[in-house]
């Protein structure tokens, strides 16, 4: 008779909630595994991060680590120094992390280095771009994980050229998406209707949070004025995430949001429901270049690279810069494009049940 395995899924920022949520749904049934969900607290307010733990029905964290904001290295090494606490007391036989947020990068490390093996739901995805902190995330992620689980194709090729061997990588699709097919129903439009009044495929939805934009006055007020021009043709609804919220204050950029519709950050499935009835999206969010895909609906990704290829090739991603005349002139592709785009490989609502089987073969044998 084997004995139960011990199984720790970090969660820390918004991204990773909905990743982290069908796995353990799914490895819920499987005898002989014990699921321990640890909560870093990269993020904490109720909007970014415990309304989406509760909605979408993630179990009461069994560990919160309470780091909040910080530098990178202080944000890093606080998760590292509690997360380490959390597994000598527990003992699991394997780590579960998702994305690319530092708690992420910091949980691997200290699994790594207690030679706790580590499972990375989303591996292999490069922007070739190490101005974003994501990357260098990615990076030391996959080095050190034990098994790197793909979304995509291009995320295996990216391995196999940085020399992972062959036998730690699976393809098992996009994850995410298993959330966005379960919740797609019930993201009606009348959810939101007490905050925004829009008309069904009528409205543009705007999101901005990369410090690369948000954090350079002249990019941030070029990409406002690109936007400002699309919002003469269609309403522009923006959900503003805290840090954006505090950079148009300190750069005192109130005028060039005034004709658009400001509103706070979303929950999951009101958020699904104000995406998946616009006629366009502007983000510079990894994870909406590929919720547009999924659900069809053009996307205009204002950055200079992307690390989800996957979503130009077969989706509705347009990668179009933060330069006002780009963004204008993808604006005007997008809206004349009559293509079909395509659904990538296996994002098809069952990456979490691949991804069980993958770890209880691994832990049960
Ligand atoms: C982090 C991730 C990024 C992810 C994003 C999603 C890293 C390096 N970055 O970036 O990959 O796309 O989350 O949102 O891990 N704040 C609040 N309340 C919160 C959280 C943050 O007010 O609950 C404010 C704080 O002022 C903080 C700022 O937002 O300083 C930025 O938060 P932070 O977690 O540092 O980075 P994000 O930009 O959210």
């Amino acid at each position: 008779m084997t004995s139960t395995k011990t199984v720790i899924h970090v969660i820390g920022a918004r991204p990773n909630y909905m990743k982290i949520a069908p796995l353990m749904e799914a490895l819920r049934p499987v005898s002989g595994i014990r699921q321990f969900l640890v909560n870093t607290g990269q993020h904490y307010d109720e909007a970014m991060a415990k309304g989406f733990i509760r909605e979408l029905q993630l179990p009461v964290p069994d560990r919160d680590l309470e780091v909040g904001s910080a530098s990178h290295a202080v944000q890093t090494a606080n998760v590292m120094i509690r997360f380490e606490a959390v597994c000598l007391e527990q003992r699991p036989d394997m780590v579960v992390v998702v994305g690319d947020v530092n708690s992420t990068m910091a949980a691997t490390l200290v699994a790594s280095k207690l030679l706790i093996p580590v499972a990375h739901v989303e591996a292999g995805l490069r922007s070739f771009d190490r101005e974003m902190p994501e990357e260098t995330n990615r990076i030391v992620t996959d080095r050190l994980a034990d098994l790197l689980l793909t979304p995509s194709r291009d995320g295996d090729e990216n391995l196999l050229r940085e020399g992972v061997p062959k036998e730690k990588i699976h393809f098992v699709g996009n994850i995410m998406i298993d959330t966005l097919f379960r919740h797609r129903e019930a993201a009606r439009l009348d959810r939101i209707r007490d905050r925004v009044q829009v008309a069904d495929g009528q409205y543009a939805v705007l999101t901005l949070h990369r410090p690369s934009n948000v954090d350079h006055p002249d990019t941030f007020r070029d990409i406002l004025e690109a936007v400002n021009v699309i919002a003469r043709d269609m309403p522009v609804v923006f959900p503003v995430h805290p840090r954006t919220r505090n950079r148009i204050g300190e750069l005192k950029l109130a005028d060039l949001v005034s004709r658009l519709i400001l509103t706070e950050p979303f929950g999951y499935i009101d958020f699904l429901a104000l995406t998946s009835h616009a006629r366009l999206m502007l983000t510079d969010s990894g994870g909406l270049q590929e919720e547009s895909t999924a659900l069809g609906i053009p996307c205009l990704t204002l950055r200079e690279n992307t690390e989800r290829p996957v979503t130009v090739t077969h989706g509705t991603n347009r990668v179009v810069g933060t330069q006002a005349a780009n963004i204008l002139t993808g604006y005007r592709a997008a809206l004349a494009d009559r293509g079909q785009p395509r659904i990538p490989e296996l994002w098809d609502g069952r990456t979490a049940e691949r991804v069980r089987d993958i770890l209880a073969g691994t832990l049960l044998g």
